[in-house]
């Protein structure tokens, strides 16, 4: 979900629309604005995409000193218009982001004391709640104050997760607004102050951002903000800065940002590994890398919690940290990890891999990780995140605004950083020689420009996509790090297209999905020359002796494998280091060039959301 407010001198519907546009690339399926001024609360909203919402305009007042907007991602009842964002509660008008779990003793009691529900939203149960509340404080005559108790009774009786945006027409010289759990941050600017769920939607009106934390509610009035934690005591936070600028958001001429973003990985990569590789000494630059906190010389453990394309990256970087370091090191997918009983400790390094710094499922876990005594670190692009807030140390990847939903330069971004703290934790182990990380290192300077050539790939990728976008289902396939970009490829497919995909270890395939094999069978298989090239070949063979059709992803020049592949794309020859961010690039490309082949939401994929912050 995304949400927008605003309180000021002047803001226009297009205000709120322009902010919702921003926030678009979230992942939504509804949406609303709700305006108010002298002439009371003005409310639109709209199902599907924000388009529809455009239409309805014309019907909100030209410019207001307050307001609020939404984009709705599904949980409670489906995306109609009844169930977007804002409800209204007679005086209360009120929107949300998480869910509250609580919501039905809380619905009937609300039913008892006479509420009719317009929607099936746990969002109304807050609205009618609140208003609720706010009724039996009647004999409080300062509306504000009156509001602010209300509000404290809220919080104290659900459960959940909720970011709030409120209004109240009694008291239409502020803004409330609360946040537990969902991501809210607040944008300063010259007697006007903002709110939204990422500061995507606020760069182009402010770059002065205070990041709220759990338990605290802020109110916003045009020339002020105040916070203060769920006990009513204030707190003082200084805003920071964010370089973020309004050019890294747009399209920059590409049909899509996904396909912007791809081409971004060589930016990606190079911006990430930049002043934390000294290559004059030939070492890791630990300082620049974001450790200050965590002791790396005391860690023999390590723990890699992500979701989805980020936990990829922290699959495939664990076969070099491992190698590098000889600590043990598992990848725990977020939304598993806290089902088994932990068993880390002071010496376990525990490692949030998320792009967005949001995800509810990587926060609970690291969460838990760090109460069982575990270092924490987090490995996120946006800043101030608030994963990042709950760890030790935050790293940031520094690939810039990723807005389409499927992630792509962050990924590549992700496993650089990965390595290079393999390396520093090696460093300071003493775990490789100086030669060794030097080695290393010269290697990784490269990555950014053999990224640039593989990228001249994408206009022959398109052209053969052709082949696949019919087909009812890919099959992927490597050995080693090539499994997990064969992972990341069956994903993104997955994402885009909608076509089923499975990513298996090579080896894997005779213990049962061979069977699948016929004459309809695409299988991409990554077979590049590495350590276990000879073995995957001897799959492919397999996989060729029951009638597969193979597009073989491998090093350039590879006859022996283009003559046993139907489609052959190649990439240049290169160390293992090196390989999966090469290999990782004819996947991005092939799951974009299929969407476009079908017609489907690139950007914006059905049913998937760029953060989730629900469990
Ligand atoms: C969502 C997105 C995925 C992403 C995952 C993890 O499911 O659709 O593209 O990989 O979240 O996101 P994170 O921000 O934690 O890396």
């Amino acid at each position: 979900c995304g949400v927008i407010g605003y309180i000021g001198t002047n803001a226009t519907p297009e205000f709120f629309y322009n902010g919702l546009k921003r926030l678009e690339y979230r992942g939504y399926d509804s949406a609303g604005i709700a305006m108010m001024n002298s002439d009371g609360v003005f409310i639109q909203r709209a199902e599907g995409k924000l388009n529809n919402l455009q239409k309805k305009l014309s019907k909100l007042p030209e410019n207001t000193k307050i307001g609020i907007g939404h984009t709705r991602w599904a949980t409670h009842g489906k995306p109609t218009e009844n169930n977007a964002h804002p409800h209204r509660s007679e005086n209360i008008i009120l929107l949300h982001n998480g869910i509250i779990e609580n919501y039905k003793p809380l619905k009937t009691f609300l039913i008892k004391k006479g509420y009719e529900f317009q929607s099936e939203t746990d969002t109304e149960v807050a609205a009618h709640l609140l208003n609720y509340e706010y009724k039996q404080l009647s004999q409080e005559k300062n509306n504000f104050e009156r509001m602010k108790k209300a509000i404290f009774s809220l919080v104290s009786q659900i459960h959940g997760a909720f970011a709030f945006g409120i209004m109240c027409t009694d008291v239409s010289d502020t803004l409330y607004v609360v946040k537990y759990g969902s991501p809210v941050v607040l944008g300063l600017g010259k007697n006007e102050n903002y709110m939204a769920s990422g500061i995507t939607a606020l760069v182009e009106h402010t770059r002065s951002i205070i990041i709220m934390e759990d338990k605290e509610i802020a109110f916003l009035k045009s020339d002020k903000i105040i916070l203060t934690d769920f006990s009513g005591n204030e707190i003082e936070r200084k805003p920071i800065q964010i370089s973020w600028s309004t050019a890294m958001l747009d399209k920059n001429g590409y049909d899509h940002y996904m396909l912007k973003e791809i081409h971004e990985q060589p930016q990606a990569v190079a911006q990430t590994i930049n002043g934390r590789l000294d290559l004059e000494l030939g070492k890791i630059n630990i300082d620049n890398y974001g450790i200050s906190n965590i002791n790396l010389k005391e860690i023999d453990r390590i723990q890699i919690i992500a979701c989805g394309t980020s936990f990829y990256a922290g699959s495939l970087a664990r076969y070099f940290i491992e190698k590098f370091t000889k600590i043990p090191v598992e990848v725990e997918l977020a939304s598993e990890s806290r089902y088994r009983t932990s068993t880390v400790n002071s010496r376990t390094l525990s490692i949030a891999v998320s792009q967005s710094g949001e995800t509810i499922d990587t926060l609970q876990a690291i969460k838990f990780s760090k109460e069982n005594g575990a270092q924490t670190l987090a490995i996120v692009n946006v800043p101030g995140s608030t994963i990042a807030h709950n760890c030790h140390d935050e790293s940031l990847i520094y690939a810039g605004p990723e807005v389409g939903v499927a992630s792509t330069k962050a990924f590549s971004a992700q496993v650089s950083s990965l390595i290079i703290l393999g390396l520093a934790l090696a460093q300071e182990q003493k775990k490789l020689s100086s030669e060794k990380i030097t080695e290393c290192i010269d290697e990784l300077v490269k990555v950014p420009s053999l990224l640039e050539k593989t990228l001249t790939l994408s206009s022959y990728i398109e052209k053969i996509s052709k082949k696949f976008y019919k087909a009812s289902s890919i099959l992927f396939i490597g050995r080693g790090q090539q499994w997990f970009v064969a992972m990341e490829g069956a994903l993104k497919l997955k994402e885009l297209s909608y076509i089923h995909a499975e990513g298996y270890a090579a080896g894997e395939l005779k213990h049962g999905p061979i069977a699948l094999i016929d004459e309809n069978l695409w299988v991409v298989c990554l077979a590049p020359k590495d350590s276990y090239y000879e073995k995957t070949i001897s799959n492919i063979e397999e996989i060729r002796a029951r009638g597969g059709k193979i597009l073989s992803v491998g090093t350039e020049g590879d006859e022996d494998l283009k003559s046993i592949s139907d489609e052959f794309i190649g990439v240049v020859e290169c160390s293992e280091i090196i390989l999966p961010f090469l290999t990782a690039v004819p996947m991005h490309l092939l799951s974009y060039w299929i969407a476009v082949k079908k017609g489907t939401d690139v950007d914006q994929p059905r049913n998937l959301a760029k953060s989730v912050t629900v469990e």
